[in-house]
């Protein structure tokens, strides 16, 4: 594969949101962007893969095919691994480990897989193999063919680079990126999280406004391969026009660390003008003044016994406060539990299906515009 070749490009996406994602990818210009199944697929060369990694908000990270080769025995597996041409893609001073995936394969042993190809890269490439390294191939043999792909994103991408604080539940920014676009949202108009936490939904809807990159301000795997070009990248990051908004970001809690964390985290992103975040429980929401737009709330679950019943009455009192409140605007509600969102007695609409979330199967509830 020279630099030039288009290859597959995968974006893993949140489970269930790959429809979501997909819809993302090519509104930002990923043309020919199909759902497959846990992402997204399309076909690009390498600035497409920075692209990829510096501007969608709902990928989770980004993986590029960059080839494959039949397989039917181990000494195959040697030989051609030995003859890939790696040096295209990877630099021979940085680390990197191999996972391998068998399935429907004459080669069933990951392990003896595994070690046949960490040989032919470090015999072939003069890489280094650690367990730590900061670049990770995988192979998956299938149907005797072996296909390799690169994560080119390293940290996971919804480490966006500015939340140094984080509070007990805090949603992905991924997750809630797609779910803002769900709810209908495209950065034109007011959003209120009366439970921000970290503030997640507050700095998102913010950074969407303002027209920012959320890949602006980390770093990727993909610097540190062969194919990358650092001035093509340096021009991709400069080329947003960032916007000034006329619609404002709202967030309160009842927890003052919350404040304090989300104030935090919204000045590491560079929103602080158009967000800000208040200290209060949800029966104080004050309603901001001007045209209505979204409520995104993500309130707690709460796993153990005898917590539930304080929980219903919080969800009580959100719902009694939104209607009384914010008429002509819509709620988003993400939550784990439909009972506890049954308290909150507020109109929605069928719920979708839920998406896995650290363990948790989480779903999104909304509303028309409260009348
Ligand atoms: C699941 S967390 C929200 C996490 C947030 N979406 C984030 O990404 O960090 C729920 C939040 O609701 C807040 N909370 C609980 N009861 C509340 C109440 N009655 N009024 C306001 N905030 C409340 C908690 O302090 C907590 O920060």
């Amino acid at each position: 594969m020279s630099n030039a070749t288009p290859f597959e490009i995968f974006l893993v996406a949140p489970p269930g949101l790959e429809s979501l994602l997909c819809a993302e990818a090519r509104e930002k210009g990923f043309d020919g962007a199909v759902v497959t199944p846990g992402g997204v697929t399309f076909t690009g060369g390498w600035p497409e893969v920075w692209r990829a990694n510096l501007t969608l908000r709902g990928a989770s990270r980004v993986l590029a095919r960059i080839g494959a080769i039949r397989v039917m025995h181990l000494a195959q597996l040697d030989k051609r691994a030995r003859k890939f041409p790696w040096a295209e893609v990877l630099r021979p001073d940085v680390p990197i480990r191999v996972d391998v995936s068998c399935k429907a394969s004459r080669i069933y042993h990951a392990g003896a897989a595994t070690q046949r190809i960490e040989t032919a890269l470090k015999e072939s490439l003069g890489a280094t193999i650690a367990a730590d390294a900061p670049l990770r191939l995988m192979a998956r043999i299938e149907d005797d063919l072996c296909t390799f792909s690169l994560d080119t994103s390293g940290e996971p991408l919804h480490r966006r680079g500015h939340k140094e604080a984080v509070g007990k539940a805090p949603i992905r920014e991924t997750l809630a990126a797609l779910f803002l676009r769900q709810c209908g949202y495209s950065g034109s108009e007011p959003v209120v999280d009366p439970m921000c936490g970290s503030g997640t939904f507050v700095i998102e809807a913010a950074e969407i406004a303002r027209g920012l990159y959320p890949g602006r301000s980390r770093t990727f795997a993909f610097e540190q391969f062969a194919s990358f070009d650092p001035a093509l990248w340096a021009q991709m990051r400069g080329a947003a026009t960032p916007r000034t908004p006329d619609s404002r970001y709202f967030g309160s809690d009842r927890d003052t660390g919350a404040i304090r964390m989300s104030t935090a985290n919204a000045e590491r992103a560079g929103v602080q003008d158009i967000a800000s975040f208040r200290h209060n429980a949800v029966s104080d929401l004050i309603r901001p003044e001007g045209r209505p737009g979204l409520v995104m709330v993500n309130p707690p679950y709460g796993t153990r016994i005898g917590e539930k019943k304080l929980l219903f009455a919080v969800y009580g009192a959100l719902g009694k406060t939104l209607l009384e409140r914010f008429k002509g605007w819509r709620v988003g509600m993400v939550t784990t539990d439909l009972g506890l969102a049954k308290a909150a007695a507020l109109p929605f609409t069928t719920p979708l299906p839920p998406v896995s979330h650290g363990g948790l199967r989480i779903q999104l509830l909304q509303t028309e515009p409260l009348r």
